[in-house]
């Protein structure tokens, strides 16, 4: 890690980032890299400076980049650069845990996209990585809580305002396979994805915020469904799709020593939806409400005294404006979408690793990653009985 003197933030450090898996989700967080600018004294300033993709032609997309000086197809050959300070690694589930070791034994810094090994196996063994090598700072993906409307939904349950709680739910929808004739890709395979399919896919979004709020669950519930058990393969033959298309966890959970009711929802085949991340609890004092479907909009729920009837039981609605987590240049007023919540991410992800994050949100830590998987199997096997599994 160096001082950057040319970098205009006071005190910014330079940090060299490394990219391994050049797909979509790498292009994603090369992206929010180069909006760093919009984030209001930072105390680091990232530079990505390295990928590596075994497909040449996903390295051939940074080179629109100027600061990658290194597009490599073999990421051992990243693991000995001592310029690196932090890799991000978005690749197929089934390479997670050898990647993801490899990094943390070669002391770097890992962003690990979710759901941070194939199954729980693979997740120990990363967690188990990750307190033999205490100096490599390792989190997990989950963007969606920094949104400011979910920011909004977790200050304010901290803040007690619900009082008891009775139940809350957290969902992650979309519909993208809504059509039998997509073809199969990696994500719909076990064998790549892991036998928790959807849950794989889509549950660490799901359980980010339960977890960081305490909640993890002591009984679970599964109603695993895989919808379309075929699809067409790369010649247009029907091939298995084996994966869950649509995962439902009912369980028990605690707040303040009270049970109370807690269902994650992922699915893959929820018409209409195109990534709809949806949060609610709701208390005997207080209830919130957010969800991406109108990403400004946070609801909440009241007792409130009105005038000339007394109290009466309200919902009202905010708009949550622009601000996350951390300050950005842009208006309070404006609205925050998908790419500033991976910027947020990474803004939080960077000053944790420096300490100085304080009490503010924090992404996945490796820990909530690994107990989500115990969820996920839990899950199948109580889908598997028809009986709840205790954790
Ligand atoms: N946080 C999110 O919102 C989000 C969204 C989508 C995917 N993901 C996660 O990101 C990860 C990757 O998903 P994606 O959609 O970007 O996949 P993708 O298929 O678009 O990209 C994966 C890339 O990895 C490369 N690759 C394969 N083997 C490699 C190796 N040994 N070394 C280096 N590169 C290799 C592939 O060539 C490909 O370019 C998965 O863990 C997925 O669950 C997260």
């Amino acid at each position: 890690m160096s001082t950057d003197t040319a970098n205009p933030t006071v005190n910014s450090r330079t940090v060299n980032v490394a990219i391994v898996g050049g797909g979509l989700m790498g292009r994603e967080i090369a992206a929010a890299i180069q909006r760093w600018p919009a984030l209001i004294d930072h105390p680091v300033q990232p530079r990505l400076t390295a990928v590596a993709d075994i497909n040449r032609a996903a390295l051939k997309w940074f080179d629109a980049i100027d600061s990658v000086k290194t597009r490599v197809t073999d990421y051992h050959d990243l693991l000995g650069d001592d310029s690196i300070d932090v890799v991000y690694v978005a690749v197929r589930h089934d390479l997670h845990e050898q990647i993801y070791t490899d990094v943390i034994a070669a002391g770097k810094s890992l962003l690990a996209e979710k759901p941070f090994g194939i199954d729980a196996a693979a997740a120990a063994a990363i967690l188990d990585a990750a307190k033999a090598h205490p100096t490599s700072f390792v989190r997990c993906s989950s963007e969606m809580p920094f949104y400011p409307g979910a920011q909004w939904a977790i200050n304010y349950i901290r803040s007690g305002a619900l009082g008891t709680i009775i139940e809350a739910r957290n969902s992650f929808l979309h519909s993208s396979d809504i059509d039998p004739n997509k073809p199969l890709n990696w994500k719909r395979q076990n064998k790549y994805c892991g036998n928790a399919g959807v849950l794989n896919d889509l549950g660490m979004h799901t359980w980010h915020v339960p977890l960081r709020l305490g909640w993890a669950p002591e009984r679970v519930y599964g109603v695993l469904q895989n919808i379309v058990t075929e699809r067409p393969g790369p010649d247009g033959t029907l091939v298995p799709c084996d994966t869950w298309d649509n995962a439902v966890i009912h369980s028990w959970s605690r707040h303040d020593g009270v049970r109370f009711p807690l269902t994650t929802e992922t699915k893959r085949i929820d018409p209409g939806h195109k990534n709809t991340w949806t949060f609610e609890a709701l208390g005997l004092e207080g209830g919130v409400r957010f969800s991406t479907k109108n990403p400004k909009l946070v609801e909440v729920f009241t007792v409130a005294p009105v005038a000339g009837i007394g109290t009466e039981q309200t919902w009202q609605q905010l708009d949550a404006g622009s601000q996350s987590v951390w300050p950005t240049v842009t208006g309070p007023n404006f609205e925050s979408g998908f790419s500033d919540s991976i910027l947020q991410m990474w803004a939080a992800f960077l000053a944790e690793r420096e300490g100085l994050l304080g009490d503010r949100f924090g992404t996945v830590r490796p820990e909530e990653a690994a107990l989500s998987h115990t969820i996920y199997e839990a899950a199948m096997a109580s889908n598997e009985t028809g009986t709840a599994v205790d954790l």
